[in-house]
This record gives C-alpha cells, structure tokens and sequence, in this order.
C-alpha cells in the first residue's frame, strides 16, 4: 500500500478510524508514520497501540517558524510519505514542508469550506446559526483551508446543539469520508489542476 504519514494534535479519532482501515490490505494506504506537534495528542498513544512509528516535532524546541517546518517536513520524508494527512493537526504547515509533499498533503476539517475556515469551524459555524453544516477533505496550500477541495458530506444542525454534540455527529461523517478517500487516493492518483481535483 502507499506509504501515508498522519499529523494529528489531539484525540486522533479520525487517526483511529485509518489505523482501523489500513489493517486490510486491499485498502491502498498503509500509515507508516503519525507525526504530532504536541507530545501529550492521545493521537501517539493510538499509533503506538497499533505499532506505528511516531514522532514528535514540537515548536517550542525550534528558533522559529520556518525551522520547525523543515524539521517536520524532514521527519515525515524520513518515514517516505508518499500521501501526507493532516487529521486533527492544529498548525498551519508553511512553505517549506509544502514544497516537500506538493499536492501531496490532504486535511481534514469540520465545516462545509470556505465557509468557516481556522481553528473553530464547528463552534463558528453555530454561532452563525446555519441549520447544515459538515465536514471538507481538501489538498493543502498556502492559505488556511482554502485548498482544492476532494470532497465534502453535509451534517444536520439540530436544535438543541452545543459544540461538543455538532462536533461528535460531524465526526461521524467525518472519518467516513476520510477513510473512503484516503483509499481511493491510495489505490489510484490524485490531480490537481487549479481548483479541480480528480482521483482516478
Ligand atoms: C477533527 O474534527 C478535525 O476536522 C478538526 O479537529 C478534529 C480532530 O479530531 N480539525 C480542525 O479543526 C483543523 N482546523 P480527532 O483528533 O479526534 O481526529
């Protein structure tokens, strides 16, 4: 299967839900890697359940910016990405680890894009009052979740929401999707051209 190296910051359901794919090898995708930036993501206890390598690159033990990204991109080519997911990774990745994957590295995020991009897209898009909301698979660029978007599935609002329950039923759909296209990326190409991605 293609070599995938996972990003994760936090809980790593969505980490969860590959590691559970990835066991069949008709899959396509094997994660070889997950790679945090914060040493205490539940996301490494998962990975090291499952036997996965893991690493972590924390900021703060870089002078800056630009140095944490090459050191990232560097540990993620050491695993021999073939195929980057950001699930749950709460950094923007810069440029010097986008030039390493290019349109290599998809992300995961909780809201229809481009409505309600950054780090609160579900708490956002509550306090907006839309009645559906859902989840995005996009290919990264150098903006923050303005890339080519792979493919999106729509997640009621119900009445009595709080963040914590949108979140959950977005979840839901969000390691469906997820899954079903990092398989089909795996098994086949992916091609960006402008805003319009073809998997084939
Ligand atoms: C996911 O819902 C993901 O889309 C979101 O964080 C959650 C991580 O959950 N990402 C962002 O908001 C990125 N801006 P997980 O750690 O359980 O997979």
């Amino acid at each position: 299967g293609r070599r995938v190296v996972v990003l994760v910051s936090g809980a790593g359901s969505n980490l969860a839900a590959l590691l559970a794919a990835h066991t069949d090898r008709r899959y396509g995708a094997r994660v070889v890697g997950v790679v945090s930036d914060n040493p205490a993501a539940g996301g490494l206890d998962m990975a090291r359940a499952a036997g996965v390598p893991t690493a972590v690159v924390a900021p703060r033990d870089f002078p800056d910016r630009a140095a944490w990204d090459r050191a990232l991109a560097q540990t993620v080519e050491v695993f021999g990405a073939e195929l980057v997911v950001s699930a749950g990774f709460m950094r923007i990745l810069g440029a010097a680890f986008l030039d390493a994957f290019p349109s290599r590295v998809v992300n995961t995020h909780p809201a229809l894009l481009p409505s309600f991009p950054g780090a609160h897209g579900v708490r956002d898009a509550l306090a907006y009052g839309v009645a559906v909301t859902g989840c995005t698979l996009h290919v990264v660029d150098a903006g923050v979740d303005t890339g080519p978007i792979i493919a999106q599935a729509a997640v009621p609002v119900e009445p009595d929401d709080d963040e914590a329950t949108l979140h959950e039923r977005i979840k839901v759909a969000e390691r469906a999707l997820l899954v079903d296209w990092v398989g089909r990326i795996a098994r086949g190409t992916l091609e960006v051209d402008g805003r319009r991605v073809t998997v084939r």
